[in-house]
């Protein structure tokens, strides 16, 4: 069991997510008694505040970002007490020694969780080199973006490992904290049903979809630097993908996990300037409406024009054993109808119909592993519609449904960072993603996005509220596939 953290240090503690996830999170944990009794959380960012400050600020937080009736002022107080905060200037020394004294022996139990823009990663690192405070028993936890392409993600890589070492360093990807994130790999390993099939003998293809409704929302500066394939495709649907097609793990640990999703991100298929035009589709909304709402278009929300995609569909392939041939389509959109996430495995159609003489069509069966807004398994399975059949047999699509909130309803929805926060507390960091992974994932993306410099391609755009532009639907219907929906 490695050492629980007795001091967890916050930096960009005055921030966006600290305020809407991260410590919504920790007060989570705090509730269900999960976080060490001794746990201190001292929390730094450059406006000047005291310890009192600080909480009372933290208080207004979980009020807004609590959900409904989950505020109790017992456990707030209880919570809030933890708090302390350290003024901090990353360029200023003074700043590090003071928060060198508030934090005593960084050598025992001292977890950090660097929730600031990237560019402060290596001054802050620096900082707390020079402060004595970069022990390497430290746990360092970094929040995305984790680079920009993969040199420069190198570039994080390299000022992290000179100061600690890498099964130490916490690198997050929230869809990893996911409850039915990580029920995929309880799907696959944990039912005898689904692996004998889980492979292009039996599967068609595979759809990855993440759709937002939310647009730019005030993040234009980090936004333009990112765009969709940066900010969805390169980290988190990579994940999906790579959790989706991997090989059963030796075992359920950081090590044997992280070893196979990189074998599965090690083999995705390059797509170059030769093939980047019929495998990728890139838009940008315009003016729509959400909700019958109506919403602005990007560039408009921006005040400028800009060449920065908010929607990206790939055709991709895993080349390796099990997956010869089988297309993996993935598209994600800001903008989009719906809120949805899921993936959508079809597979193969039975190899022959006895019904066909008797007039019956079949469908191949469906998965559909839905992720947000609702967690939910539905397999869609052929069944003989009720009938004495005098007229030939009908057979109809029907779903097995599986709703996971009701059949969990005793358990309370957590936020994903709750259970990487606690993971990073404890020290186990199989949900975490390593160098090798991130830079596999980043190898990837660099050439989509060299081949759409190469070839010239720039967003079409798409009408806000829909599923992207037509040639999104065109890169699937050529092959005979349609978007689930
Ligand atoms: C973040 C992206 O990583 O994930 C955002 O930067 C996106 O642009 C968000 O909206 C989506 O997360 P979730 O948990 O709402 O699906």
């Amino acid at each position: 069991m490695a050492e629980k953290a007795s001091t967890l240090l916050l930096f960009g503690a005055t921030g966006d997510l600290s305020r809407r996830m991260l410590l919504p999170s920790l007060y989570g944990l705090d509730s269900d008694g999960l976080l060490p009794d001794q746990l201190r959380i001292v929390g730094t960012a450059r406006t000047e505040l005291d310890d009192a400050e600080f909480r009372a600020r933290a208080q207004e937080a979980l009020k807004e970002h609590l959900p409904e009736g989950f505020y109790q002022q017992g456990i707030a107080d209880r919570f809030l007490a933890r708090l302390h905060y350290v003024p901090l200037d990353i360029n200023d020394p003074a700043g590090f020694a003071r928060l060198s004294k508030t934090i005593g022996d960084p050598c025992h139990g001292v977890a950090i969780f660097l929730s600031t823009a990237p560019s402060l990663f290596k001054p802050t690192i620096d900082g707390l080199k020079r402060a004595g405070l970069a022990c390497p028993t430290v746990r360092m936890a970094l929040e995305k973006p984790l680079g920009t392409d993969l040199e420069s993600s190198r570039e994080i890589n390299d000022a992290v490992a000179a100061a600690f070492p890498e099964d130490r360093t916490f690198r997050i990807d929230h869809y990893l904290g996911k409850e039915t994130v990580q029920n995929l790999l309880a799907l696959r390993f944990a039912n005898l049903l689904f692996e004998p099939l889980w492979n292009s003998a039996h599967i068609d293809h595979i759809q990855i979809t993440v759709a937002e409704t939310v647009g730019l929302e005030g993040r234009a500066d980090y936004y333009e630097s990112s765009g969709a394939l940066r900010d969805m495709v390169q980290n988190h649907m990579l994940q999906l993908l790579a959790l989706t097609a991997m090989e059963p793990p030796t075992d359920f640990n950081a090590t044997a996990v992280r070893d196979e999703k990189v074998k599965v991100l090690r083999s995705l298929r390059r797509i170059t300037e030769a093939d980047v035009e019929s495998h990728t589709v890139v838009g940008q909304y315009g003016r729509g409406a959400i909700d019958g709402e109506p919403v602005p278009g990007y560039a408009e929300e921006l005040g400028r024009d800009s060449p920065t995609e908010t929607f990206v569909a790939i055709k991709a392939y895993v080349d390796n054993w099990r997956w010869k041939g089988v297309p993996f389509y993935l598209r994600t959109g800001k903008r989009m109808p719906t809120r949805d996430t899921e993936i959508f495995i079809q597979f193969k159609d039975v190899p022959y119909s006895i019904f066909a003489a008797r007039g019956a069509t079949t469908r191949p069966n469906k998965l559909v592993i839905g992720l947000q807004p609702e967690e939910t398994i539905s397999l869609h399975l052929m069944s003989k519609t009720p009938g004495l059949d005098r007229e030939g047999v009908r057979l109809r699509e029907i779903p097995l449904d599986i709703g996971l909130a009701n059949a969990f309803s005793e358990y309370r929805r957590r936020i994903a960072y709750e259970r990487l926060l606690l993971d990073l507390i404890e020290g186990d960091p199989t949900l975490f993603v390593r160098r090798d992974e991130v830079e596999a994932q980043w190898a990837w993306i660099d050439q989509i996005r060299a081949a759409w410099r190469e070839k010239g391609m720039s967003p079409r755009s798409y009408t806000a509220g829909t599923w992207g532009p037509s040639a999104a639907i065109a890169l699937t219907e050529r092959d005979g596939i349609s978007w689930h929906e």
